[in-house]
């Protein structure tokens, strides 16, 4: 068995994720497994170090996957899974020219990010972080006719920055809130996803006129990079609420500083910064109207779990030279 071992295909796992993805790969008798067992990121000297000569890469999105890696890891590599449905920590254009096959996790999370965005609108747009501090330090003076008061969801319009799968999950949550109308913009319309939430397809100038909530769920690509920007913010409402939960860098938080301390728009509720972890003296972190979260919203035990099992089996299928369950078209 020494032998046989010597000739499975190996990989590196370059954290420890979490056990079901763990036990698939352990259980399938296919691969050699070399795990970064740590819950903290791979330091990038030994990431290099250890892919050389790997045929799969199971990673995370902390690993940047670009030519100077794939370098290191050398022509064996044939795979690389991601446990993530993003994809922006990998060259996709140096993993193609090198054939070599991704694979990602769509689907999967999409119920968790949902749910977690609507926490989030509705803890931005009804203040609720900085009232449970002001009732905690003594800011709880007596019942006040306007003090707290925020926005609400029923008659409003709901904007969605990228219509994807999440996209929709969101607004199928959203709409038993009363909402008025979904609005969206995209690349190109998309009437299939649209027409399950009844969604009207505008101009992003129409998007940020006419949404109260502004919900971004686009992919950070070349062409959203930064793309929420003051342009956008300027033609927002002053009572609207921007909200983030696809990636930091889709966002000018220059901007967006700017946009919120100045009143321009209402309050912004953000899951993703650039960078992360977001430096506690950032800016942002001062004003009452942002509410920032460390990147949670996959973050239940089902999902991450669900995470890990799919990179596991696209994994395992791209090694043995099958369609695997989720695979990225490059
Ligand atoms: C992803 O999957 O891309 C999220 O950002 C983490 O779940």
């Amino acid at each position: 068995t020494q032998r046989a071992m010597a000739t499975l295909p190996r990989v590196y796992v370059s954290r420890k994720v979490p056990p079901q993805g763990l036990d698939i790969l352990r259980k399938s008798g296919q691969v050699q497994i070399e795990l970064w067992d740590s819950d903290d990121p791979v330091p990038r000297q030994e990431l290099l170090k250890k892919v050389k000569g790997c045929d799969g890469l199971l990673c995370v999105l902390t690993e940047k996957i670009d030519a100077e890696l794939l370098d290191a890891a050398g022509p064996n590599l044939k795979v690389v899974s991601t446990m993530s449905v993003g994809f922006d920590h990998l060259s996709l254009d140096e993993l193609k020219k090198r054939e070599i096959r991704v694979g990602y996790t769509p689907e999967v999370l999409t119920d968790a990010v949902a749910e977690l965005t609507v926490a989030l609108l509705l803890a931005t747009s009804r203040r609720l972080i900085e009232a449970t501090h002001e009732a905690k330090t003594g800011g709880w003076g007596t019942w006040r006719t306007l003090w707290l008061c925020g926005y609400e969801l029923a008659n409003s319009t709901v904007g969605i920055f990228g219509l994807g799968r999440i996209g929709v999950a969101i607004a199928e949550r959203l709409k038993p809130f009363k909402v008025k109308k979904f609005i969206y913009t995209d690349v190109a319309p998309r009437p299939e996803l649209a027409e399950a939430i009844q969604a009207e397809f505008v101009s992003m100038d129409e998007l940020a006129r006419q949404s109260d909530f502004l919900a971004v769920c686009c992919a950070l690509t070349p062409t959203t990079q930064g793309i929420c920007n003051k342009n956008l913010f300027a033609k927002m409402k002053n009572t609207s609420i921007f909200i983030n939960t696809s990636r930091g860098g889709v966002v000018n938080q220059e901007d967006l500083y700017a946009a919120l301390s100045s009143g321009q728009i209402a309050g912004a509720g953000l899951d993703v910064t650039t960078p992360e972890p977001l430096p506690t003296n950032h800016p942002l972190f001062t004003l009452k109207n942002c509410v920032i979260l460390p990147h949670i919203a996959s973050a239940s035990y089902t999902t991450r779990n669900a995470m890990s099992a799919l990179a596991a089996n696209n994994l395992l299928a791209g090694l043995r030279g099958d369609p695997m369950p989720k695979e990225l078209q490059l």
